[in-house]
């Protein structure tokens, strides 16, 4: 009997679910992650909508008492995970995780959800929910934020998602590894090593947790002295749709005054994304708050201007452009950085390898802004992608070559929900 591609993607879903939450793929990431669950839902949305709001309700019950979802939920012990909660040592929710967060897409999953499954149900759980995604808004704001500039800082790579692009170098040199001493790492012992971080990178990673740990994880003093300050054009265009989305449901739901605050706090975020201008590269580039610097470098999240329905007409027009230099460099779109930079690596991680999720993101946005043209294209590219070389967790923009994990969660989540239609 043949499977047909489709029903391969619900079976890895199911395959990697634990009961309520699913992992990422089995093996190399053995907990619920905070973003790869959100597209989950989107996933499993497809076929069973009980078991996608349950997705939801797993990932914000690990929700801190300041509001920060956590970006990893060490729900069992697992051994043979590092850095795991021993190395972490955050114990302040309701449930052992990291200290850190993830880019917050999860509101605009449940505006996606209630948006496209319009039953008494689906309002339901959008009430039960909508609090707690207020909170985790507002500890963006509150945590991230402190100098009110309008733009939400990450305090480690790990929580752009995308761990290891190279914006993040320059901000290395701050960082001090000296007491990060002797460690072994679990996922050269899954994946190839050409496409994970370096060890130079890893210590990084680590300095960064140690960092943390010696705040406590409070906010104020991460935020006063975390080498790390960085403002990420990824996190602050997924942050800002993600409070337009959250403002579509607070009036669907007839929240006027929460709508009222939500709305303030969006004139905010769309004033401070232009200081993300570039005026050099002409594109939205890394700015590292701890030296006022720009990056050089330009990666995809440039992009996503579209979906956060930010920047003139000239900027997005600049834009445009750019996505047409890019598909004459490569030939699946789009890479995750700029195939033109001499750090672009076709094959490592977040240097260069096309992600679907990433391509859904800008893809949604493109399509928003009435570019069909661009939309279907890059949907086009992430179906042949995943139809010729499988789930994987990302792919060579080049040859197309899956790397990093199989059967990868949000691969095929995002073939269900979107990239399987492609015309
Ligand atoms: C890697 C990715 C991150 C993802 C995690 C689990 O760390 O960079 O974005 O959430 O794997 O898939």
């Amino acid at each position: 009997m043949t499977i047909n591609i489709d029903q391969q993607a619900q079976q890895i879903i199911i395959d990697n679910d634990r009961g309520g939450y699913t992992v990422p793929t089995a093996g190399l990431y053995p907990y619920q992650w905070n973003w790869d669950s959100a597209f989950v839902a989107l996933g499993f949305m497809q076929f069973d909508q009980v078991r996608a709001w349950q997705e939801l309700e797993t990932l914000v019950s690990a929700q801190w008492d300041n509001g920060m979802i956590p970006h990893i939920i060490f729900r069992q012990e697992k051994e043979g995970y590092f850095p795991g909660p021993k190395v972490w040592q955050a114990d302040k929710g309701p449930i052992s995780s990291t200290g850190i967060s993830q880019p917050p897409v999860l509101a605009s999953v449940v505006w996606r959800l209630v948006d496209q499954i319009d039953s008494s149900q689906s309002i339901e759980k959008a009430q039960q929910i909508f609090t707690q995604l207020n909170a985790f808004h507002q500890w963006w704001h509150n945590a991230r934020d402190i100098e009110g500039s309008g733009l939400v800082k990450i305090t480690h790579p790990w929580e752009s998602g995308r761990d290891n692009l190279p914006d993040w170098d320059e901000a290395y040199a701050d960082i001090d590894v000296g007491n990060v001493g002797e460690y072994q790492r679990n996922d050269t012992q899954h994946v190839d090593s050409d496409m994970r971080p370096t060890k130079a990178h890893y210590d990084c990673y680590l300095a960064l947790v140690q960092h943390g740990v010696s705040c406590d994880w409070e906010d104020i003093k991460i935020a006063q002295t975390n080498p790390f300050w960085v403002a990420d054009v990824g996190v602050n265009a997924i942050f800002i749709r993600a409070e337009k989305d959250l403002l579509k449901l607070a009036l669907k739901l007839n929240l006027q005054p929460q709508a009222s605050a939500i709305k303030a706090r969006i004139e905010r975020l769309e004033k401070g994304f232009e200081q993300l201008w570039n005026p050099e590269k002409e594109a939205y580039c890394t700015l590292n708050l701890r030296t006022n610097h720009h990056s050089e470098h330009v990666n995809s999240a440039t992009f996503m201007c579209f979906y956060a329905d930010v920047g003139s007409k000239e900027q997005r027009k600049l834009q445009l452009k750019r996505l047409n230099s890019w598909q004459q460099k490569v030939n699946f779109m789009v890479p995750s950085f700029n195939p033109y930079d001499e750090l672009y690596d076709e094959l490592r991680y977040w240097r260069g390898p096309v992600w679907g999720m990433i391509n859904y993101l800008i893809a949604t946005g493109l399509s928003d802004a009435g570019e069909s043209k661009w939309a279907e294209a890059i949907r086009k590219d992430t179906y042949t992608l995943i139809k010729d070389h499988g789930f994987a967790e990302y792919f060579s923009p080049a040859t197309g070559q899956g790397c990093g994990g199989d059967t990868f969660s949000w691969t095929a989540a995002m073939w269900l929900c979107w990239a399987k239609d492609a015309i």
